[in-house]
């Protein structure tokens, strides 16, 4: 495989890995970004999704300082409707160490889509341009964005919308093969991304329901992308973009980790969060070690009680306890031939995890957490 390499204005990157981290916000933080990296040391990682304003007012720093310090790639991704203020945060990001900078066009949380930020630029195609445009004049290094499909499957013109990006300049495109008005419901149309990658000269990666490697190769395969940004999959599976990265290239697969080396994880990310943020640390870890430990006798009930563990040394010791009783006999579900749905009953097969649907844990994104469009037939209207 080629290394991907875009010119920027001044500063080139080069991707040496196909497959791309999701910036997952809530999730995605350098704790997490360094357990992904031990399996991926030279894949691209992406920040939490940053305000710009914000980043101007001085809040949100802590997302985007220090980057330079990490010892591989990470793009740090910017939304917010003002084109100036989108500027402004990008200089601040690739002073920061920035990899590259990426404009969220797809979030779907009805706070940033209504004052028209991520997936509310969809509707504003002529504004999603001008802020490209605006963000590759105040830097050097490239400059990508990450999209969906359209605002509603009416109204969706993705070919259209992703030419009008590349003509203002933006470098690489990631496409997540779902409208807004979808949400996480239903497939990601792989077909539709493969429509977008044959109409753009730009590099286009290819996201949505990437649940291992054989999702990977077929989606691949049918989109004919430049690579894969992988997500949900990651969550409580920080060797998947690493596993995926292997299957690309052709190497064989090691055996997925069994109950000892996830209850070690789980109690190795607990205790950096909380080294890090305190008694904060543990209520985030909880949904990581939630994730990470599944798949074997006795998962459910240490979940449920790690839950419940007032502290670091409460949780620690679950972790311990199980650790001694575990047997080596992990489970994981059988693998299939390519995509299934996430889902906390249908499970993804490659990481042997039950997988929250998006939504089900940081965002509110099911049900009625995107509010109003203008899609005749929106689910999500308030
Ligand atoms: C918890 C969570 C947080 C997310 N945060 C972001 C974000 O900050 N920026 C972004 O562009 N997408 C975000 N997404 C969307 C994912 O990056 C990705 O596009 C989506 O989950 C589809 O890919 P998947 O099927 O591999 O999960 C988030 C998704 C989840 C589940």
């Amino acid at each position: 495989m080629d290394d991907l390499v875009l010119p920027g204005h001044g500063t080139s990157r080069r991707l040496r890995c196909r497959v791309l981290q999701s910036p997952l916000a809530g999730v995605s933080d350098p704790i997490f970004r360094s357990l992904v990296r031990r399996w991926a040391p030279e894949a691209l990682l992406f920040t939490e999704m940053v305000h710009a304003t914000n980043l101007e007012l001085g809040h949100g720093r802590g997302k985007v300082d220090g980057l330079a310090a990490e010892p591989g790639p990470v793009a740090v991704q910017l939304f917010d409707h003002r084109p100036g203020a989108m500027a402004e945060a990008a200089r601040r990001a690739e002073a920061a160490g920035a990899f590259w900078i990426d404009i969220n066009m797809g979030c779907p949380v009805r706070k940033i889509a209504r004052k028209g930020g991520g997936s509310g630029l969809l509707r504003e195609p002529e504004l999603a341009r001008r802020i490209v445009a605006a963000v590759v004049a105040a830097v050097r290094l490239p400059v990508t964005v990450k999209t969906r499909l359209g605002w509603c499957g009416a109204a969706a013109d993705p070919v259209g919308f992703c030419l009008g990006l590349q003509e203002a300049g933006a470098q690489l495109l990631t496409l997540h093969g779902r409208t807004r008005e979808q949400g996480y419901q239903g497939r990601a149309d792989w077909g539709a991304i493969a429509r977008v990658k044959a109409a753009l000269s730009i590099p286009v990666i290819a996201n949505g329901d990437i649940t291992g490697p054989e999702a990977a190769l077929a989606c691949l395969a049918q989109t004919g992308a430049d690579g894969v940004m992988v997500g949900r999959a990651t969550m409580g599976a920080p060797w998947m973009v690493g596993r995926i990265d292997r299957a690309l290239r052709g190497q064989p697969l090691p055996p997925l980790p069994g109950p000892a080396e996830r209850l070690a994880l789980a109690s190795e990310h607990l205790r950096a969060l909380v080294a890090q943020r305190g008694d904060q640390g543990l209520l985030i870890a909880r949904k990581h070690m939630g994730w990470t430990c599944q798949g074997f006798a006795g998962a459910a009930q240490l979940r449920q009680r790690l839950m419940r563990a007032a502290t670091e040394a409460e949780a620690l010791d679950l972790l311990a306890q199980a650790a001694a009783g575990v047997d080596e006999r992990f489970r994981p579900p059988s693998p299939t031939n390519g995509r299934q749905a996430f889902g906390r009953v249908e499970m993804g097969p490659q990481n042997g995890l039950d997988i929250p649907a998006a939504g089900q844990g940081f965002f509110n994104i099911t049900g009625t957490g995107f509010g109003g469009g203008s899609c005749p037939g929106n689910a999500y209207r308030h």
